[in-house]
């Protein structure tokens, strides 16, 4: 089936227009136009589909709830691949791969080749920055280079599927899992899924260095109450279609096959019991004819606690009595494929018997797993070719785009008296507990990248300037579980710390959270430097030196302290194994940075959520009255930075916002906004063109702020670029409680600038209405 409308150019891409709407096309750079980058969703194959029917019309029920079944490298044995089970993850090791892919194909009755899959996040072996820093470059270039990269290096040892994009928006510093997407804003996620499906599939993820793209987690999982992960989320139909879905749908437009149903409850309903968003939404609404897979034990957790049967994995949401209503109820509600936890398998000849299931949504589900196959060119090309593994895995060339990446992701918070660049013939002293770590670059799901691949922030600013020296000050310990020990104790260190920075022109230190303080289940309640490391900075700019802090970090951290004791401030994430040289290129100047904050940064836990896309209220904060929506004991309605927002060693001003015209007359029109970016200071750099709408009076309440448009552009010293976008009623429409597309007549405003603060406007007129 193929899918979905219309496709627009925006920001060098091309993206389905029905969730996107318009996007950014730069004058006269021919961005915008890459035809390499065109939409890859494909009309389903006729021969594809012969064969998928041929083959399901020879398997038995046994068969065909193998193929339902996906196990992990832990579970799987010949027997599973010689039953004919459909998929295999985490198994990483080509020879045992291509071991279990042999007995499958020639020694399972039907040959059906197993699918392997993997979580590659940001890289494989080559490790990009986290998703959320990849976000920070407003670059999906960066995006593209990880996932091209990421599809071959996977591709190449059996891998052909994997677990990513992770397009879940949240506005929860506290979940250690933010730092796998793109942070709070669908539109920014939308452009960002969709590079990296792109990236990873092309045109055909048959070919040899392509995988099929799982997006995930389908749906709200972003939205855990309180932040802890795995937590309830209740989201009102219209926010779940205007803040939660778009980054899905954009992933499924540039062509992802599959889907992982996600671990929360949504409304009452656990993503993998959820008819309404994977059948009504995705299957029906979407005409997704992928499959969707279940997350790890998800289907086993939709039972009742204590369960029935202990031996069946873990219990929790109560939705199903025990282990066979699980499966039916999982089946029923659109998962096709059950991660770990075996209830469909093992039940479904009795559910099919009392008709708690029926053969034709068993059919469905391994029609559209055996689709995916065939597409994959799995039956054709089901082994390893080990031979060319090494020559596909950790290139010069990929290092290199690594290493480009990480300068694209910084984001510079602040830079007093011109603090930074840093000057390479004056010593510099590296002080702090990451500034010689090459573990914790890597980030939460580093995938099969090693420690010693990476690059310290050290190691890179020696490279290029040998006068640097390093002292600790403290220590920072990555562990499973928090012990106060592990987090820079206490100020033993501090004085030979001191004494480094004394002895030093410049002063860099290197601060933030390990890695396994991110990513999943790893939760804080409280979001600033973990130990002692703020009092170690405070010894540290004691000393009346300049002090450059870089951060390492999963999530926004409350800042406040860290702005008042520091000179300048680089957000770097967790950068990869380029980490340093990408670092070192940024502290030096060799290159200016241009990346901005994916995800507003609160001035205090006790912000959270604040996001830049936040509804009106009747009575908007105002920090000098009482009787409105303030905190009494923060001075600022505000977060510390916002979203949108980061600096550069240049300046830019916006100029000459302008609209091609004053009406929008509903669908299948379109206004133009142009704006001018120059770089009116001396040096070259990189600006982010954003573009932001506000709908001033709805039917219902409107964002007082929607992206609908970015671009990131570099200007020579003195250069003015006219940055152009298109607007379309898809844009300026909205959700109502009935799932239903809303156009209403009235007036847009819109904004033109460098962040969610942007004050160039101006406005025009919706004339018409349109409804569904
Ligand atoms: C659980 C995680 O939630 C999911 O993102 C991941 O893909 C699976 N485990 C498989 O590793």
């Amino acid at each position: 089936m193929q899918r979905r409308g219309r496709k627009v150019a925006i920001a060098g891409l091309v993206i389905g227009a029905s969730m996107l709407g318009g996007g950014a096309v730069i004058a006269g750079t021919g961005a915008g136009d890459d035809e390499a980058l065109q939409p890859v969703r494909q009309p389903a194959n006729g021969n594809v589909e012969r064969r998928v029917d041929r083959l399901l019309r020879q398997m038995t029920v046994d068969e065909k709830l193998q193929q339902v079944q996906l196990l992990s490298d832990g579970q799987i044995t010949d027997d599973d691949a010689k039953k004919g089970v459909g998929g295999v993850f985490s198994l990483t090791d080509p020879a045992k791969i291509d071991h279990f892919q042999k007995v499958a194909v020639e020694q399972s009755r039907l040959h059906i080749p197993i699918l392997f899959a993997y979580d590659t996040i940001h890289g494989y072996r080559t490790t990009f920055p986290v998703p959320l820093a990849e976000a920070a470059s407003f670059d999906p270039a960066v995006a593209a280079d990880d996932f091209r990269i990421s599809a071959r290096e996977s591709a190449a040892v059996g891998i052909k599927q994997i677990y990513a994009p992770m397009v879940d928006v949240s506005h929860e510093p506290r979940w250690g899992r933010i730092v796998e997407g793109s942070g709070e804003d669908p539109y920014l996620g939308s452009v960002m899924a969709a590079a990296k499906v792109r990236a990873a599939q092309g045109n055909d993820y048959s070919a040899a260095d392509k995988v099929v793209t799982s997006v995930k987690h389908f749906v709200g999982y972003g939205a855990a109450e309180g932040g802890r992960d795995y937590n309830t989320t209740d989201i009102s139909e219209r926010r779940l279609r205007d803040l939660f879905l778009p980054p899905f749908k954009a992933a499924l437009d540039a062509g992802a096959d599959t889907v992982m149903c996600s671990f929360n409850s949504l409304n009452g309903s656990p993503g993998c019991a959820n008819a309404h968003t994977m059948t009504d939404i995705l299957k029906r609404e979407w005409g997704f004819d992928g499959f969707v897979e279940s997350d790890y034990t998800a289907v086993s957790e939709l039972r009742a606690c204590p369960p029935k049967n202990p031996d069946e994995g873990p219990c929790g949401h109560g939705v199903a009595a025990d282990g066979p209503s699980a499966g039916a109820l999982a089946l029923n509600a659109g998962t096709d494929s059950e991660m770990v936890s075996t209830h469909i398998r093992d039940n479904g000849k009795q559910l099919l018997s009392t008709g708690q299931i029926s053969m034709r949504r068993l059919d469905d589900a391994v029609r559209r797993i055996l689709r995916v196959k065939f597409r994959a060119g799995l039956f054709e090309h089901p082994y390893v070719d080990q031979t060319k593994i090494a020559a596909s895995t950790l290139t010069a060339a990929d290092r290199a785009d690594a290493r480009k990446a990480v300068a694209k992701s910084v984001v510079l918070l602040k830079n007093d008296g011109g603090a930074l660049p840093l000057d390479a013939s004056k010593s510099v002293a590296v002080i702090g507990p990451l500034g010689d770590d090459q573990h914790d670059m890597l980030g939460p799901w580093w995938g099969q990248g090693k420690d010693e691949d990476a690059v310290s922030l050290l190691t890179g600013v020696k490279a290029q300037n040998p006068a640097t020296t390093f002292a600790e000050g403290c220590k920072m310990v990555d562990a499973d579980l928090y012990k106060p020990e592990n987090e820079c104790p206490d100020d033993s260190g501090f004085a030979a710390a001191v004494s480094a920075a004394e002895g030093a022109d410049q002063v860099v230190v290197a601060l933030g959270e390990v890695r396994g303080q991110g990513g999943e289940a790893e939760v804080r309640s409280k979001i600033d430097l973990p130990g002692q490391q703020l009092a170690l900075l405070k010894a540290i700019k004691a000393t009346g030196k300049k002090v450059t802090v870089v951060l390492f970090n999963s999530r926004p951290l409350d800042l406040t302290d860290v702005v008042a004791n520091s000179d300048a401030i680089v957000e770097a994430w967790f950068p990869g194994i380029e980490a340093g040289n990408g670092l070192a290129d940024v502290l030096f100047g060799t290159v200016n940075p241009g990346g901005k904050l994916p995800v507003s940064f609160p001035r205090s836990v006790g912000q959270v959520p604040i996001y830049y896309n936040h509804e009106p209220t009747g009575r908007p904060c105002d920090t000098t009255q009482k009787y409105n929506s303030r905190y009494r004991d923060i001075d600022s309605c505000d977060p510390l930075f916002e979203f949108g927002y980061g600096l550069s060693y240049t300046t830019f001003t916006f100029s000459n916002l302008a609209l091609s015209s004053k009406t929008l007359r509903g669908r299948g029109d379109s206004v133009k906004v142009s704006v001018n970016v120059t770089n009116t200071g001396s040096r070259a750099g990189d600006e982010v063109a954003q573009l932001y709408i506000h709908d001033p009076v709805a039917s219902l309440s409107q964002p007082v702020r929607r992206l609908r448009g970015f671009q990131r552009v570099s200007l020579d010293a003195g250069q003015t670029k006219t940055v152009t976008f298109r607007l379309d009623a898809s844009d300026v429409g909205f959700y109502d409680d009935g799932g239903r597309f809303v156009v209403e007549p009235g007036s847009i405003d819109v904004y033109a600038g460098d962040s969610s603060k942007a004050d160039l406007t101006d406005t025009f007129t919706v004339t018409g209405r349109s409804r569904g």
